[in-house]
This record gives structure tokens, C-alpha cells and sequence, in this order.
């Protein structure tokens, strides 16, 4: 028979549980040490005002801490019958130190536990996406800056139009992580004020210390008015993921470009036989499935915003259980993410470039606009220029001048990648990590 931290005699259907329950026992897990993290700052401001004796906190400091590195080594596990994390942590420290495990729920509800708990999730998760976007964005840059000289075909309605490089192709990429890291950064600063202290969502008649809290946890200041913080939950996923949302596309987009151009009729790129996958019938093939996977993948993390708010929507003020279910489409995304850019970084950075595209004739046309601009520079009118190229090439006697001077900045000849690179190095110090690191490593002393 499962007990809960609600219990009072009576006993709820089994089926009812399940229900109720629904993924926790399984997506909790990824928020056990953030929770131990929770109670440890909550427990300390409860001594603070009275609520714990001077005695008692360091022998339940110390009993989070073993818990906390029973979390980190990844071996937390919520046993059969137990509701959620909150009531595993709480079972854990019980079960040791009897009824002063029981005194650490006062001025706090799982409402406002399970929030926090999101948020300090969240937090981690967004360093670790900030670490994996700045590797690949390492990798596009010297990938970047390697084929600078090597010309591809531009396209515009997926006709070939003007001269491009791969330096630019690749560094595209990289800037446009730039911008999303931007945006992941305002999502950030939603995620890093603290909910603790708002209990039910309404807060609580103790005179609970809030500032402390928010700075024993590094957060850079709270969720002041309880009721908004209650409104947090889902907001703040929301906006997360439609940060996430951002790099998705920004690597699906670069998974199908890769799919089109290790296609053997536009032959522009070569992946190594062993991020290729094989078919069981056709013996010579060599997939891109990895790029046809990151492609899906980021394609189904473009919905996970719009997911969420099909939850949050209709939902009034106040805490509802609906609130639950963010998490199952919340943490499977962060985790999907990873493993995407993961494999991006990996494979971007193997990639084998053909040098010499631009060496078959199909490919002449896209010279046209070099021509005009000489015969421009030379003093005809462009007007007359555009004319004159036009009818040669309608009379079949165009020839491509290939040797290329384009100079401005952010053109083939002028990548400007240092200063690509500046600006991802500003907007990553501004995501501030070493405040947070700081603060819970002295949380953990
Ligand atoms: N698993 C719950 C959730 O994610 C925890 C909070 C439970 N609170 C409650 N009032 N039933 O929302």
C-alpha cells in the first residue's frame, strides 16, 4: 500500500494513484539533486528564524549532503510506492533521523518545491546547452575559417544564383547561434529569480527569509509577489523552450543543408564512412541519418513551446496538477537538445569538403553578377551591363571570370569571424555561471 506526505487515514485508489503519478517516479529523478539543493538552503533559513534548532540543522545538512551525493552519482531512486521526489527525500531523512526529518516541510508546500526545483533544473540544463552551443559554434568557426577559399554555389529558389564559400556557409551558422544564445539568455534571467517561499502560492504566516534563500541558491533575485511565482510554472519552460526552440532550428536547418549536399548530384560534401548508416537491399549506400534524425528531432522541439502552452492556456491563477504534466514535455526536450547538438559537434567537425565544385561548367552562370559589376566598374551603366551579360549568355557566349574580389564586411573575401567570435564571448559572460557555481558549492560545505 503506497504511503504519502498526505496521508490522514483514509486511502486513495490505487488506480487513482497511478494516474495521478503519471511519469514523476521516472522524470523526477533528473530533479532529486536540485530538490536536496532546495531543502538545504530552505533548511538553513528555517534555523535562521527559529524554526530548527542550532543543533539540528547541521545533522540534517549533513544527511542532504549524503542524499544529494547519492543524486550525483546517479543512483537516487524513488522506491515503489512513493509518490514523487519531494516525498523520497523527505522519506530518506525520516527514516534516519526520525521526527527532525519531519520539520524541514515547514513555510514551504511541494508547489513551491517542485517550481524551484524546475528552475535550479533548468538553470544547469541551460549551462550545459551554453557549453555544447559554444563547442559547436568553435567547431563552424575553424571549420570556417579552414574553407575560406573554398567557393560553393549560392542558391536563391534552390537555383543556383551567386558565388558563395564554404567560410561562409559554415560561419552562417556559427552567428546564428550567436542570436540564439541571446534569447536563451533572456530565458535564463527568467529562470534565475527564486519561487522558494511561496508555498501554496500564497506564501505563509512564518516569517520566512526569502533574500536568504535567493542567495544561498545564487539566484539573482527572487520571484517577489507570491502569486507570481506560483504563475512561473510553465512560463518559465515555456520561454526556456522557445529559446530552445531557436537552436533547434539553427541545427535543423544546418542537418538539412548537410543531407542536400552530401547528395551525390550536388556532391559538395563527404561524411565519414562511420557516421554513415548502411541499408539492408542496397549494398553501396552510405546514409546521412544523422542528419535526417537531427532534422526530425529539431522539427518536433519547434512544437515543444507551443505543447506547453496548450497546457498552461486555459489554467486561471493558482496552482492545478495540469502543471505536472509540463515536466513530460519539458525534460525529454532539454535531454533531446543534447543529444542533437552532441552529435552536430561531432559529425560538423568531420565532414570532408569538395574543393573543386565550381570546376564544372554547370556551375558558370553564377559569375554572371561578377561580370556586370566589371563592365560597371569599367564605366557602363549597370542597366546596360545586366543587358549586355544577359544576351551573351542567352547566345551561349558567356565566359566566367572566377577569380573573385568581394571585400565588404561579411562577404566571401571578408568573413569578420574574430568579430563573430567577440560577440558570442560577450553574450556567454553574461550568462554569469560562476556566480551560481560559487553559490552552491558553498551550499555543499
Ligand atoms: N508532482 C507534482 C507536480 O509536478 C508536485 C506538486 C504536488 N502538489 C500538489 N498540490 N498536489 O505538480
Amino acid at each position: 500500500m503506497a504511503e504519502h506526505l498526505w496521508d490522514k487515514g483514509n486511502t486513495t485508489n490505487e488506480d487513482i494513484v497511478r494516474f495521478t503519478v503519471g511519469r514523476d517516479i521516472e522524470l523526477d529523478l533528473y530533479l532529486a539533486k536540485h530538490d536536496v539543493l532546495g531543502s538545504m538552503a530552505h533548511i538553513t533559513m528555517l534555523e535562521s528564524i527559529g524554526l530548527i534548532g542550532k543543533e539540528e540543522l547541521p545533522v540534517l545538512l549533513a544527511e542532504l549532503k549524503k542524499i544529494y551525493e547519492i543524486a550525483d552519482k546517479g543512483e537516487f531512486v524513488i522506491e515503489e510506492g512513493v509518490e514523487d521526489v519531494h516525498s523520497q527525500v523527505e522519506l530518506m531523512l525520516t527514516r534516519k533521523l526520525g521526527d527532525l526529518g519531519k520539520k524541514i516541510h515547514s513555510g514551504r508546500s511541494r508547489n513551491d518545491q517542485v517550481l524551484l526545483d524546475m528552475k535550479l533544473y533548468a538553470r544547469t540544463e541551460i549551462q550545459e546547452i551554453v557549453y555544447l552551443c559554444k563547442k559547436l559554434f568553435d567547431v563552424l568557426i575553424s571549420q570556417s575559417n579552414k574553407y575560406k577559399n573554398v567557393l560553393m554555389p549560392g542558391y536563391t529558389h534552390l537555383q543556383i544564383a551567386m558565388p558563395s564559400s564554404f567560410g561562409l556557409w559554415f560561419g552562417a551558422y556559427a552567428e546564428s547561434l550567436v542570436d540564439d544564445m541571446e534569447l536563451l539568455l533572456a530565458a535564463y534571467h527568467i529562470t534565475n529569480r527564486n519561487p522558494l517561499g511561496s508555498a501554496a502560492g500564497y506564501g505563509s504566516s512564518f516569517p520566512l527569509n526569502r533574500q536568504m534563500t535567493t542567495d544561498l541558491l545564487g539566484f539573482d533575485s527572487m520571484d517577489y509577489n507570491v502569486v507570481y511565482a506560483q504563475m512561473g510554472r510553465g512560463k518559465m519552460e515555456k520561454t526556456v523552450a522557445m529559446a530552445i526552440a531557436g537552436i533547434a532550428a539553427t541545427i535543423g536547418k544546418l542537418a538539412f543543408d548537410s543531407c542536400m549536399f552530401t547528395n551525390q548530384n550536388f556532391d559538395f560534401m563527404k561524411l565519414p564512412v562511420e557516421c554513415t548508416t548502411g541499408s539492408s537491399i542496397m549494398p553501396h549506400k552510405k546514409n546521412p541519418d544523422v542528419f535526417e534524425l537531427t532534422r526530425a528531432k529539431c522539427n518536433q522541439l519547434q512544437s515543444v513551446p507551443q505543447q506547453i502552452m496548450m497546457i498552461m492556456s486555459n489554467l486561471p491563477v493558482g496552482y492545478f496538477r495540469d502543471l505536472q504534466q509540463v515536466k513530460e514535455i519539458f525534460i525529454p526536450a532539454i535531454q533531446q537538445l543534447k543529444d542533437c547538438l552532441k552529435m552536430t559537434i561531432y559529425i560538423m567537425d568531420k565532414v570532408k569538403i569538395n574543393e573543386h565544385i565550381l570546376d564544372d561548367p554547370k556551375y558558370d552562370f553564377i559569375f554572371s553578377v561578377e561580370e556586370v559589376n566589371r563592365l560597371a566598374t569599367e564605366g557602363m551603366p549597370f542597366r546596360d551591363a545586366y543587358k549586355k551579360v544577359g544576351i551573351d549568355i542567352e547566345k551561349g557566349n558567356f565566359k566566367p571570370n572566377k577569380n573573385i574580389h568581394h571585400t565588404h564586411e561579411g562577404s566571401i573575401g571578408n568573413l569578420c569571424n574574430d568579430r563573430i567570435s567577440a560577440l558570442m564571448d560577450k553574450t556567454i559572460g553574461d550568462f554569469d555561471f560562476g556566480k551560481v557555481e560559487t553559490a552552491i558549492k558553498n551550499l555543499l560545505k
